[in-house]
C-alpha cells in the first residue's frame, strides 16, 4: 500500500509587525521671515531696480567695460589675504564656512578679489589694455544691520586693469559720477585722497603711528587695536573722540613720494577739467587694505544721506602681483544699489517705466477660448504687447479690465468670429468696431496703432 505522504501546509507564523512609532517631530518650526539684514525686492520696487540695472549696464557699454560674472563663493583666503586680515570685512563680517569636502570657503564680501582671481586664472593680462570688467550682483557682509547697511547688498562693480596713468582714475571717477546723475541723483559730492604707493605708505604709516601713540589715551578701544594692525583705519573712525584726534593727524598727501604726488596732482587737474564736484578728504582711507594711491568715495548731498557713501573705490596697483599674477596696475569702484535706490526715492527720481499693453484680447465661448492662446502668442511674436484675462468668461468683465488698463484696442474673439476666421477690433476711445480676417490681424493692429509705436521698445530709459 502506497501511503500518500500528506504534506501539511506550513504554519504561517505571524510575526508581530511593529507599528512605526509616531515620533514626535524634533524639527524646529520654519520661521517665515527672511534673515536679518536681507531683503526681498518685491514687484512694486522692481521699477527702481530695473532703472538702476539699466543705468549700470548702459554705462558699462558706453565706457567700454565687458561683463563678467564670477561665483558667489570663493576660497576664504582669497578674501582674508587680499582684503586684509585687520579689516572689518575680514575680522567680523565674512560669511565663511567649511564645505562637506573640507574646503574653507566664503560668500564674496565684495567683487574685486574674485575678479582679480579670474583675471589671473584666465590669462587676461594678454588682452589689450586696459581690460575693463563690469559685474553686478549680491555681496555678503555680516555687519550690524541699520539704515543703508545690510547683510546682503547689491553692487554694480567696475574694474579696469593695465593702466597706471591718472587719466584712467579721472575717467573712473567720472563714470561713478555719471552713474548717480543718470539715476537722477544730481546733488553729489566726491571725496578723493591719495594714500600713496607701498613705499610712501610705509613712511606715512610710521609717522601716523607715532602721532596716534602720543594720543593713545584719547582713542576708542577699536582704534587702540588698529594702532597695531591697521593704523590708517583710525583716521575714518566715526567715534567723536577719535575724530578729534584724527583732525590734527599728519596727512598722507603731504608725505607722498615724487611719483605719487605727480600722479595725484594730475588726477586733480583732470577732475578740474571735467568740472566734477570733488573735495580732498585727507582722512579718506577706505576699508580694504589693497588700495594704493587714489581712493575716492561718492556721497549724496542730501542731509539724510551724508553718512553713507553711495559708492567708493580706488587704485590697487599691487594686488594682481601679490596674488601671483603679472605686475598689473588697476583701479575700480562699486556703487551700492540699495543705497542708490533709497536716494533715488529720497530725491524723487524717476524709476523705470515699463511698457504698457495697448491691446486687450477678449474671448467669448469655449471654442474662442481655445483659439485665443494661439492668437495671443501670434501677437507676442509680432511685438504687440497684449493684455488678457483668459480666466474670465463674460465679455462685460473682460471689457471692464480693458478699460481699466487704458488700452487703445480690444480684440474680440467670439463663437462667430472663430468659425468665420475673423476677429473684431474695437476702438476703445470711439467705440467703433471693425471685423478683420485673422490672417490680416497683425497688420491691421499695427496700422491702427500707427505701426511703429506698437512695437514696444524695451529700452525706454528715462535718463
Ligand atoms: P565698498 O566701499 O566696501 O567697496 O563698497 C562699495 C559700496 O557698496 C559702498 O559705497 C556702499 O554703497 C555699498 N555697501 C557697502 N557695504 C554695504 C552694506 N553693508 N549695506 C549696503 N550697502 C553697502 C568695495 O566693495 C570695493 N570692492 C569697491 C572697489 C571695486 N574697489 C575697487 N574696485
Amino acid at each position: 500500500m502506497i501511503r500518500k505522504k500528506i504534506i501539511k501546509p506550513k504554519k504561517v507564523v505571524k510575526k508581530a509587525v511593529k507599528k512605526p512609532k509616531l515620533e514626535k517631530s524634533k524639527e524646529e518650526p520654519i520661521i517665515l521671515q527672511g534673515l536679518r539684514g536681507m531683503k526681498d525686492v518685491l514687484p512694486q520696487d522692481q521699477s527702481y531696480w530695473e532703472q538702476a540695472r539699466r543705468v549700470a549696464e548702459k554705462l558699462a557699454r558706453d565706457y567700454g567695460f565687458s561683463r563678467i560674472d564670477i561665483p558667489l563663493v570663493e576660497f576664504a583666503n582669497l578674501f582674508t589675504r587680499n582684503i586684509g586680515a585687520g579689516t572689518d570685512i575680514v575680522e567680523k563680517e565674512m560669511y565663511a564656512f567649511t564645505t562637506r569636502g573640507g574646503d574653507k570657503v566664503a560668500l564674496r564680501p565684495e567683487f574685486t578679489a574674485g575678479i582679480c582671481r579670474s583675471f589671473i586664472q584666465h590669462g587676461m593680462n594678454v588682452l589689450s589694455k586696459p581690460v575693463k570688467l563690469f559685474s553686478i550682483g549680491p555681496v555678503y557682509r555680516y555687519d550690524r544691520p541699520q539704515e543703508g547697511r545690510f547683510r546682503e547688498h547689491y553692487q554694480a562693480n567696475y574694474d579696469a586693469f593695465g593702466e597706471e596713468d591718472s587719466i584712467l582714475d579721472a575717467q573712473i571717477i567720472q563714470l561713478a559720477h555719471r552713474f548717480t546723475q543718470n539715476l537722477g541723483i544730481k546733488n553729489i559730492q566726491i571725496q578723493v585722497n591719495s594714500i600713496g604707493c607701498p613705499i610712501c605708505k610705509k613712511n606715512y604709516n610710521s609717522l601716523l603711528v607715532n602721532y596716534l601713540e602720543s594720543k593713545k589715551n584719547k582713542l576708542c578701544q577699536d582704534c587702540k587695536r588698529r594702532l597695531e594692525n591697521n593704523p590708517l583705519r583710525a583716521l575714518d573712525c566715526k567715534e567723536d573722540k577719535c575724530f578729534q584726534v584724527s583732525a590734527a593727524a599728519p596727512q598722507s598727501v603731504d608725505h607722498l613720494c615724487e611719483e605719487c604726488r605727480t600722479h595725484f596732482k594730475t588726477l586733480l587737474e583732470y577732475l578740474d577739467e571735467l568740472d566734477l564736484p570733488y573735495s580732498i578728504n585727507s582722512r579718506l582711507v577706505r576699508g580694504l587694505d589693497y588700495y594704493t594711491r587714489t581712493v575716492f568715495e561718492i556721497y549724496s548731498g542730501t542731509e539724510d544721506a551724508k553718512k553713507n557713501s553711495l559708492g567708493g573705490g580706488g587704485r590697487y596697483d599691487r594686488l594682481i602681483k601679490t596674488m601671483g599674477g603679472e605686475d598689473t596696475p588697476a583701479i575700480g569702484f562699486a556703487i551700492g544699489l540699495e543705497r542708490a535706490i533709497a536716494e533715488m526715492k529720497r530725491v524723487q527720481a524717476k524709476p523705470y517705466k515699463s511698457p504698457k499693453p495697448r491691446v486687450f484680447l477678449a474671448q467669448l465661448g469655449n471654442l474662442a477660448k481655445k483659439k485665443s492662446l494661439k492668437l495671443f502668442s501670434e501677437l507676442e511674436k509680432n511685438g504687440i504687447l497684449t493684455a488678457e484675462s483668459f480666466g474670465r468668461g463674460s465679455l462685460k468683465s473682460q471689457l471692464k479690465i480693458a478699460n481699466r488698463l487704458g488700452v487703445e484696442l480690444t480684440l474680440i474673439l467670439g463663437q462667430k468670429e472663430t468659425l468665420d476666421g475673423t476677429v473684431l477690433i474695437k476702438n476703445m476711445a470711439t467705440g467703433a468696431q471693425e471685423t478683420v480676417s485673422a490672417d490680416k490681424l497683425v497688420d491691421a493692429i499695427k496700422k491702427k496703432l500707427k505701426t511703429d509705436n506698437v512695437i514696444v521698445l524695451h529700452n525706454n530709459n528715462h535718463e
